[in-house]
């Protein structure tokens, strides 16, 4: 996602120096080039030797010495960059930034950027409070940079409180966030997810192996490209995506009511779900005892969502998943018609890295002009950007 992109990493020295290691790593992994600037201080808490290995390229710590090209490093640095992140961010580089000094290479250098800033503070709890370092954080916000507050938590001081770096994936995500088109803004996305859960009583219940992962992907991916995002959710461990408006529900029932009532309000719909069909006839209300009979559960047909958001649908963009163990292409066009969808996500259960559980998948997507784009087995990340790219095409041909 973040192929090609040009990270200058600014570490200063605080004890969340150590988390620049992983921090590197996720942005080689995700496909940007990186360049670490490093304080006096960060090269106490960790090696410019170890920077250097994960970001495979040149670690610079000294302003007068000229880079490996013989250019002056911080201005070659600073107009190299697409992008520059600071993290962890003292209460020093803060202040040296905001007052515009430049006593040192990383502080020289930021003086000359002029490429979009991230600013990551990380320090103990009061220093993070005083006002004067408050005040800094509020000067540079309103001259345009971007600033992740803090976490919450345990310190390196032992004590509680706010002050903590943010986790890599969480300075990932925004840093994706930072370079995304912004092609779904003021677009309104209602994405459903994970299984549902149909109880049998009050300890039992049928369900599925849905993780969520895809429609939580999905939720991302708009959110990051500028949608306002509602993910209406059966139960699953994953944390709502940033900025992103969760609706928990259990069972099919309660996911269509969720979905139902929110359908005005929607501009695009996306159905990840794994909605279980059928659920036990009766639910009991105390635990059902075992006994030497044969246990018969009867099941009854739960209401099929996305057909009732078919029929309703109007000129709103509506996306289906299909789930198939036979003959992929033949069922998943038969619910592209008969569910009157835009869109249908087809994955075939048998394939190799796809379905649940999985953070892969392998997709074909079917259209109603007999469009079928077969993508590669990739991240379910990277497969939701490309179903959100199918969307802002189809809403830029009904524009
Ligand atoms: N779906 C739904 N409500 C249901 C069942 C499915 O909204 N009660 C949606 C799913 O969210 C998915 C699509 O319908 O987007 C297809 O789901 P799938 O389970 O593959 O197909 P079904 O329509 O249930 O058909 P079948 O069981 O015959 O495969």
């Amino acid at each position: 996602m973040l192929s090609e992109k040009r990270i200058l990493l600014g570490v200063t020295g605080g004890i969340a120096a150590y988390k620049a290691a992983e921090l590197i790593r996720s942005f080689v992994k995700a496909g940007a080039r990186v360049r670490v600037v490093m304080t006096e201080s960060a090269c106490r808490f960790i090696t410019p030797m170890t920077l250097g290995t994960l970001s495979g390229g040149e670690v610079y710590t000294d302003t007068f010495e000229t880079t490996r090209d013989g250019e002056i490093p911080h201005i070659d640095l600073a107009y190299w960059a697409d992008l520059v992140v600071v993290a962890p961010a003292t209460a020093n580089i803060l202040g040296k930034i905001a007052g515009g000094m430049g006593d040192d290479l990383l502080s020289t250098t930021m003086l000359a950027v002029t490429a979009p800033v991230l600013l990551c503070p990380a320090m103990n709890s009061n220093m993070y409070a005083n006002p004067a370092v408050q005040a800094n954080i509020k000067k540079l916000a309103d001259r345009g940079c971007r600033i992740l507050d803090a976490d919450s938590g345990d310190l390196a001081c032992r004590t509680t409180g706010p002050g903590r770096l943010p986790s890599p994936e969480d300075i990932l995500e925004v840093v994706e966030t930072m370079f995304a088109k912004k092609d779904l803004a003021g677009v309104r996305v209602l994405v459903t997810a994970g299984p549902t859960q149909e109880p049998l009583d009050p300890v039992r219940f049928i369900t599925n192996h849905s993780s969520g992962k895809m429609g939580f992907a999905l939720a991302q991916a708009a959110r990051r490209r500028g949608a306002d995002v509602t993910l209406v959710s059966g139960p699953v461990s994953l944390d709502a995506p940033p900025g992103v408006e969760l609706v928990p529900v259990q069972d099919a029932r309660s996911m269509r009511d969720a979905v139902m009532n929110r359908l005005a309000g929607s501009d695009v719909i996306i159905k990840a779900a794994a909605v279980s069909d059928y659920r036990p006839s009766e639910t009991s209300l105390s635990k059902i005892k075992k006994s030497d009979e044969t246990l018969t559960v009867t099941l009854e047909r739960n209401p099929d969502i996305l057909a009732s958001v078919g029929e309703e649908k109007g000129n709103r963009i509506l996306v289906g998943f299909a789930m198939e163990t036979e003959d992929l292409v033949e069922n998943a066009q038969r619910k592209l018609s008969s569910k009157n969808l835009d869109l249908i996500v087809a994955n075939d259960l048998g394939e190799p890295g796809a379905g649940f559980r999985h953070d892969t998948n392998v997709v074909r997507i079917l259209d109603r002009e007999g469009g079928d784009e077969t993508l590669p087995l990739m991240e379910k990340k990277e497969v939701a950007e490309r179903i959100i790219d199918r969307i802002v095409a189809l809403l830029e041909k009904r524009a």
